[in-house]
């Protein structure tokens, strides 16, 4: 057996993974306002006159400007003004009513992807500010934002080890002709699951519905018949310190049979934590974006080691001894799995013995992270007896973005 450093080194290779590339590049849309213009002119960075100066033909010019953000036209004497201008359209001090003009505002400039799909909001793990807020705030408007004062690294689906906020766009509050979405969870720059949602006749949170689903890289969810409703609010008790918004999950067994295709912790607690295995122990900070690896579901959370469930009461010795592990396997495995003798030492050990380095590299999340090689050598230690024996526990990615394609 090679020794268990080299079997981590291997197993930390991302492997069988789908590599979806990402445009860097940001794309600009243009609003349009009618009787408005600029107060100053000396605002402007430059003027194009044509007597055919069409709307399509100055947003163009300003466009290929470096730092234009802004244009108007002029019905009296079709001149072009490109400008650079902090306040848009919703803080328009330097703007002044004039029906003679026309208004054109850089809209957004956020990344594109495979041509149609326009990003409108981008999460990113553990910077300790809520998605949910985030996606709920209609005064947060990144896309007016244009000329670099949103961090790169926050636009960015590959290199975003700076990023330190979520990035929403005012589509959100403007949700028309959208005619799907993309839900994207990303981990080391690389799109790890998927869900595409039917948009068309949608707000800006009745998309989120499993009855939508058009495709997705799980490709049990749109069938599964165990998913409970899909909630961006999901469930949030500060009662009980458990926050899982943006929540994708089945019918469960409170803390012990959990299982989910993919949420986002938004708190630093949660109270399956303690005393059960628990997909991410490290809750010390938030939004946690947390998928299932796989094509089907994962475990949010198993109950840990193996026993029978009642309690201590003898009700699974009793059932055992009248031969119901096999005349009811389908029950009995689960709720008695240790009087079935399912919890054989072959099944159930750690292979480093009683040494505490398999705990140890649970604790630090190797079981989610190294499953193929900790379910072999540390079975024990990543809950490898609980009912079902399920390793596919969730993972945790780096960034959520959904991107929408208009009709
Ligand atoms: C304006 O449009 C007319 C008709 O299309 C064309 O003949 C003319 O050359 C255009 N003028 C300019 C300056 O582009
Ligand atoms: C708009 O243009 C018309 C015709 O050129 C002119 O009479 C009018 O004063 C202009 N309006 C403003 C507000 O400048
Ligand atoms: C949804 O859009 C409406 C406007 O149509 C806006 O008032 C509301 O804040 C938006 N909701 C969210 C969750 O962004």
């Amino acid at each position: 057996m090679s020794s268990p450093r080299n079997c981590l080194w291997i197993a930390l290779v991302p492997m069988g993974l789908t590599f979806f590339r990402f445009s860097e590049g940001r794309e600009a849309k243009f609003s349009v306002k009618q009787g408005q213009k600029v107060a100053s002119n000396a605002l402007h960075l430059a003027h194009l006159s044509n007597p055919n100066m069409s709307n399509v033909m100055c947003a163009t010019y300003c466009r290929i400007t470096d730092d234009c953000d802004l244009y108007q036209i002029s019905a009296v004497d079709n001149v072009c003004a490109i400008s650079k201008q902090e306040n848009k359209f919703d803080n328009s001090v330097d703007l002044i009513t004039d029906p003679n003009y026309t208004l054109g505002y850089i809209h957004y400039k956020f990344p594109v992807r495979d041509g149609p799909w326009r990003l409108v909001f981008r999460v990113q793990g553990r910077v300790g500010i809520s998605a949910y807020d985030t996606w709920r705030d209609s005064t947060v408007h990144h896309d007016d934002t244009v000329g670099g004062e949103f961090p790169d690294a926050c636009l960015s689906l590959t290199d975003y080890a700076q990023c330190d906020r979520h990035l929403r766009s005012r589509i959100l509050d403007n949700w028309v002709d959208i005619q799907e979405v993309r839900y994207s969870l990303i981990k080391n720059g690389v799109e790890v699951a998927y869900i595409v949602f039917d948009g068309t006749n949608t707000d800006n949170l009745s998309w989120f519905s499993q009855s939508r689903i058009l495709q997705s890289s799980w490709t049990t969810l749109k069938t599964d018949p165990d998913v409970r409703p899909l909630e961006l609010a999901g469930i949030c008790s500060s009662t009980v310190s458990t926050c899982r918004r943006f929540l994708v999950w089945e019918n469960f067994e409170y803390c012990i049979n959990e299982f989910f295709y993919t949420t986002i912790i938004e708190s630093t607690g949660d109270s399956c934590n303690s005393n059960t295995m628990w997909v991410v122990r490290d809750l010390s900070s938030y939004p946690v974006i947390l998928f299932a690896p796989g094509t089907g579901r994962g475990t949010l959370s198993i109950e840990q080691g193996c026993r029978n469930r009642f309690g201590e009461t003898p009700i699974c010795d009793y059932w055992a001894s009248r031969g119901e592990c096999s005349a009811n396997p389908g029950f009995m495995e689960v709720q008695c799995r240790l009087a079935c003798g399912l919890c054989s030492p072959n099944s159930c050990t750690n292979t480093y013995g009683d040494t505490p380095v398999c705990q140890h590299w649970a604790n630090y999340g190797e079981c989610a992270n190294n499953p193929s090689f900790m379910e072999i050598e540390c079975r024990l230690a990543c809950g490898g007896c609980a009912p079902g024996e399920t390793f596919d526990l969730g993972q945790e990615a780096d960034v959520l973005a959904v991107w929408v394609k208009f009709a």
